[in-house]
C-alpha cells in the first residue's frame, strides 16, 4: 500500500532517499534537466524563510519512498496558489503513484483555503509522460519558453566576435558585481526588478506581482546567496539612470550547471544593442568565478525574438521545451472521514437528513495517522457544504471493537447485505460496492478516485 506524508527535512537520511527519488524522476529522459541541487533544497526546506513555505511530501510504500513531491505556496502575496512538483521515476511510474500524491496536494490546497495550482514542466519529446499526466489532471498549458545550453567555459573567439560587433560602448556605463548588490545599488536594482516582473512574459499564468523594495532585495539575496553566487552587470545612462541588467547564478555546491537568469532592458533604452553589451560583460565575470561548471542554462519566451536572436548569437542550443501549467479548482472543503468496521466488518453510517430525503453516510474523523487511505472524494455541487463550491472527502479504515452506537444521531451498524438491499441513498453513492470490494480485497494500493 502507498502512504502519502510529509517528511522531516531534519531527518538527513530520509531526506537524501527522498531526494534521490526526487532527482531520478526529474531527470529521467532529459539531456539537460536543471534540478535543484541536493544542499541547496535540503537547507531551504530546514530554514524556512518568511515569504514562502516549501513542504517536502513522499509516497512510501513498505517504508521506501518512491515518488516524491515539492509543494510550495507564498505566504505574503499571490495568497491563492500553490506550486508542485511531483516526480516518480520510471521503474514506479503507472501505479497510481503520481496520482495519490496530487489527492495530497489537492486535499493540503483545500486546507489552505488555496484554489490555484501551478506546476512547471521540461518537455524535451512528445508525447511526454508529464504533460500526460498533467493534462489527465487537467492542467491547461499557459505558457512555453525554450530551455536552452551552452556549453562552458565559452567559447573565447565567439566572445571576441560578439565584441567586435558590438563595438564600443556608447551613452552607457556598465557596473558589476558578484554576490550581494552593493548598497549604492540597491534602490535601483529593485526597481529593475519590480519591471522585470512586469515585463516578463508569463502568458496565461495567474501572477499577482508586489514592487520590489531595499527590503525584500536584501532578504532575499541573502538567501540566495547561502546558495548560489550571483553574478549581476547593471547598464546606466550617463547620468546614472538605471537602463537594465542581467544575472547569473553559480549554484555554490553544483559542479555542472550554471543559470542565466533574468536580462533586461528597459523599454527606452532598447535598440542600443545593451542586452549583448550586458551578457559579454556578464560572461567576463562568470569566466573569472567559474568552478569547473560545465552547462550555462537559460530560457527565453517563444515570443520573445529579440532575446532569442541574443540567444542565437551566444551559441545557445535549444534542448527541451519548459511549459508553466496552471489549474484553477472550486472551493472546496475538506474532511476526514472514516470506514469504521467493527470484527464483524459491519459498518458504522450515520444519518443525514436532507428535504430530498436522509442519507446514510460515513462519519468524520480526526486523520489518524497510519490507517489506510481508502478512497479520495471530489464533489463539486452546490448544497454540500455553506461557502463552498463542493467538498472533499478522503476516507480512511478504521478497525474497531463493536460500540453501541448513539441512537439520537441516527447511528447504526450495517452489515455488507444490509447495505446492498437497501433503497435509500449512501454517500459516496457506491457505497455498497466500494464496501464489498473493500471486504473481498482490502484497502486499495492508492486511494481510489471517486466523485459524488
Ligand atoms: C508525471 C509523473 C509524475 C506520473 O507519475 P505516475 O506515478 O506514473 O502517474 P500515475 O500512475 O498516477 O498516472 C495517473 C494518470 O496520468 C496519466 N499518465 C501518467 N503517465 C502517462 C503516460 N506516460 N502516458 C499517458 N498517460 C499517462 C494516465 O491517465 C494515468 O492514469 P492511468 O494509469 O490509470 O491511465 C511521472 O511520469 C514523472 O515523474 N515524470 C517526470 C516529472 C514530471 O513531469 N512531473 C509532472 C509535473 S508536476
Amino acid at each position: 500500500m502507498i502512504i502519502v506524508r510529509e517528511i522531516d527535512p531534519a531527518d538527513l537520511a530520509l531526506f537524501d532517499e527522498w531526494y534521490d527519488v526526487l532527482r531520478a524522476g526529474a531527470v529521467a529522459g532529459r539531456e539537460a534537466a536543471l534540478v535543484v541541487g541536493r544542499e541547496t533544497l535540503g537547507w531551504s526546506l530546514r530554514n524556512p524563510g518568511p515569504l514562502k513555505r516549501r513542504l517536502a511530501v513522499g509516497a512510501f510504500e513498505d517504508d521506501r519512498v518512491l515518488g516524491a513531491m515539492l509543494f510550495e505556496y507564498r505566504l505574503s502575496d499571490n495568497l491563492d496558489t500553490v506550486e508542485v512538483e511531483i516526480d516518480v521515476p520510471p521503474e514506479h511510474r503507472r501505479r497510481g503513484i503520481g496520482r495519490a500524491l496530487w489527492q495530497w496536494a489537492v486535499t493540503r490546497a483545500a486546507t489552505l483555503g488555496r484554489t490555484i495550482f501551478q506546476a512547471e514542466l521540461g518537455v524535451p519529446a512528445d508525447p511526454w509522460p508529464g504533460a500526460s499526466f498533467a493534462a489527465r489532471i487537467g492542467f491547461t498549458v499557459e505558457h512555453v519558453e525554450d530551455h536552452l545550453v551552452v556549453p562552458l567555459p565559452y567559447d573565447e573567439l565567439r566572445l571576441d566576435d560578439l565584441r567586435a560587433e558590438a563595438g564600443p560602448l556608447k551613452g552607457y556605463r556598465l557596473t558589476s558585481w558578484a554576490g550581494m548588490c552593493p548598497p549604492e545599488h540597491q534602490q535601483a536594482y529593485a526597481d529593475l526588478h519590480t519591471a522585470m516582473d512586469l515585463d516578463v512574459p508569463t502568458g496565461g499564468m495567474t501572477r499577482e506581482n508586489v514592487p520590489w523594495t531595499v527590503e525584500k532585495l536584501e532578504a532575499s539575496e541573502q538567501r540566495i546567496d547561502r546558495n548560489y553566487l550571483a553574478l549581476v552587470t547593471m547598464a546606466h545612462t550617463s547620468d546614472g539612470a538605471p537602463a537594465g541588467y542581467t544575472l547569473i547564478y553559480l549554484p555554490r555546491a553544483d559542479a555542472a550547471h550554471a543559470q542565466q537568469d533574468d536580462t533586461l532592458v528597459l523599454r527606452e533604452h532598447r535598440g542600443h544593442n545593451l542586452g549583448t553589451q550586458l551578457k559579454l560583460a556578464n560572461l567576463d565575470q562568470l569566466a573569472k568565478h567559474r568552478k569547473g561548471q560545465r552547462f550555462l542554462h537559460t530560457w527565453t519566451a517563444l515570443s520573445n525574438t529579440a532575446m532569442q536572436k541574443v540567444n542565437n548569437r551566444f551559441g545557445f542550443r535549444v534542448v527541451e521545451q519548459h511549459r508553466e501549467l496552471e489549474l484553477t479548482y472550486p472551493r472546496l472543503r475538506p474532511a476526514a472521514r472514516a470506514v469504521v468496521l467493527d470484527p464483524d466488518d459491519r459498518i458504522l453510517l450515520v444519518r443525514f437528513e436532507f428535504p430530498s430525503g436522509p442519507i446514510w453516510a460515513t462519519p468524520g474523523l480526526e486523520a489518524p495517522p497510519d490507517a489506510p487511505h481508502l478512497w479520495h472524494q471530489e464533489v463539486v455541487a452546490e448544497g454540500h457544504a455553506a461557502g463552498y463550491d463542493g467538498v472533499i472527502n478522503d476516507y480512511f479504515l478504521v478497525r474497531t471493537d463493536p460500540f453501541t452506537a448513539e441512537d439520537f444521531h441516527g447511528d447504526r451498524w450495517w452489515t455488507l447485505e444490509e447495505l446492498q438491499t437497501h433503497d435509500g441513498r449512501f454517500s459516496p453513492r457506491s457505497l455498497p460496492a466500494l464496501v464489498q470490494e473493500l471486504l473481498q480485497h482490502g484497502p486499495p494500493t492508492t486511494p481510489v478516485p471517486l466523485g459524488l
